[in-house]
């Protein structure tokens, strides 16, 4: 008999991951393990496929530019990749792309151009806050504020300095002559599913640009729409007075940007477009036309299909329907925007019941040990959410 997909992993492939399902296919909001057992799936690949499964669109994009043109390195100008800069930087206001193959090496980017920027006056170091989750590159973890990632890769990578999140007094007290940027996720993922708070955002804002400093936004995971808005500030700020002039100076994405075809981005405000000249800064891969066609459609179909709009309205859908867990089962909160909720666990169970959840028919994301990540694709359904409701509150008892 041959060897299973579980078997030639355990084989062959490293034991990084606590992997569970064998899957095969999917569609929309469903995936089929190779059992043929079918899924609801609401982990959405970590927040990557915002489109969900097999989306007819992209899949023709990605067999037409195949056809045409894959690769041609970064020695050479290419039509998607030129459309697409042009249309994250319409939606950011101006300012020039970066293009990099993971949400890692966006952040790589946000880093080496802060220590450029920097370097004239001496500045390097970097504020981060605890619980964030940066990418797993050498920058990345040591931006990372969560210890159980650097163990045994020390020495670190210097400059870095962890406050808590949502403390302004703390990134304040932490300020030197030789601080060269805030890095901050607009709503932690991995953390916890942990949205900044309004006042937070802004008086980063004022105290970043009182100082000098450049406001570093991580967009990863809580951008591309997720929360309903293109970016995560503007959801968490609507409304606010003063919230309207908020813009980070540089900010990384990837995940949804693709939905699913591995393309990271690194925006850059008009202010530090100059700072990484020719020859500082590369990778083969980044702005290749594959990913970069794959990107435009996904931007098409979000618009087309009004997709923001959508999980809005599934986001709050499913906040109602979970909310009235807290206080029982061990739930401690619920919480979150959109397509990016978190139900907290008040224990260390996220992985236990994540696997209940499989069995009973969902799929779900941990964050961390005490926290499950809802991370649906932007084109659910309601009865997709009700229908993932509904199993967590038979699962749940
Ligand atoms: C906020 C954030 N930043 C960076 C990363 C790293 O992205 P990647 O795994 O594509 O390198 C992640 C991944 O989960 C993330 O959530």
């Amino acid at each position: 008999m041959p060897a299973s997909t579980r078997e030639l992993y355990q084989r062959h492939v490293l034991n990084t991951a606590r992997r569970s399902l064998a899957l095969a296919r999917g569609e929309g909001a469903r995936v089929w393990d190779e059992d043929g057992k079918r899924y609801l799936d609401l982990g959405g690949g970590i927040a990557v496929n915002c489109l969900g499964h097999a989306h007819p669109r992209l899949a023709r994009t990605l067999a037409d530019q195949a056809a045409a043109l894959i690769h041609t390195s970064n020695l050479y100008h290419n039509a998607p990749a030129a459309k697409l800069a042009e249309r994250l930087a319409g939606l950011l206001g101006g300012g020039k792309i970066f293009f990099t193959n993971s949400g890692a090496e966006s952040n790589e980017c946000l880093l080496k151009l802060a220590r450029k920027a920097g370097d004239p006056a001496g500045k390097f170091e970097v504020i981060a806050a605890l619980q964030s989750f940066h990418g797993r590159t050498f920058g990345g973890i040591a931006a990372t504020g969560q210890e159980k990632m650097r163990a045994g890769f020390g020495p670190m990578l210097p400059g870095f300095i962890h406050v808590p999140f949502n403390d302004l007094a703390a990134v304040e007290a932490a300020m030197t002559p030789r601080t060269a940027a805030v890095l901050i996720e607009g709503i932690q993922g991995e953390g916890g599913v942990m949205p900044a708070r309004a006042d937070f955002l802004l008086g980063l804002r004022r105290l970043t640009r009182e100082r000098g400093v450049m406001l570093l936004y991580d967009a990863v995971q809580c951008g591309h729409f997720r929360t309903g808005c293109y970016q995560s500030w503007q959801r968490i700020l609507e409304g606010v007075p003063g919230g309207d002039g908020f813009r980070p100076d540089a900010l990384s994405m990837a995940k949804s940007l693709g939905g699913g075809f591995p393309i990271g981005a690194a925006w850059i405000s008009e202010e530090y477009e100059n700072v990484l000249g020719p020859g500082s800064h590369n990778t083969t891969y980044g702005g290749g036309p594959l990913g970069c066609a794959a990107a435009n459609t996904v931007l098409d179909v979000i618009e087309d299909e009004n997709l923001a709009a959508n999980i809005r309205a599934r986001g709050d859908q499913l906040l109602a329907g979970l909310r009235p867990l807290a206080g029982s089962h061990g739930i401690t909160d619920v919480r979150g925007f959109g397509g990016m909720i978190g139900v907290v666990l008040g224990h260390e169970g996220a992985a236990d019941l994540a696997t209940r959840l499989a069995e009973a028919g969902l799929v779900v994301v941990p964050a961390g040990t005490g926290v499950l990540r809802f991370l649906p694709p932007l084109n659910v359904t309601a009865a997709e959410i009700d229908e993932g409701v509904a199993i967590m509150w038979k699962t749940l008892g």
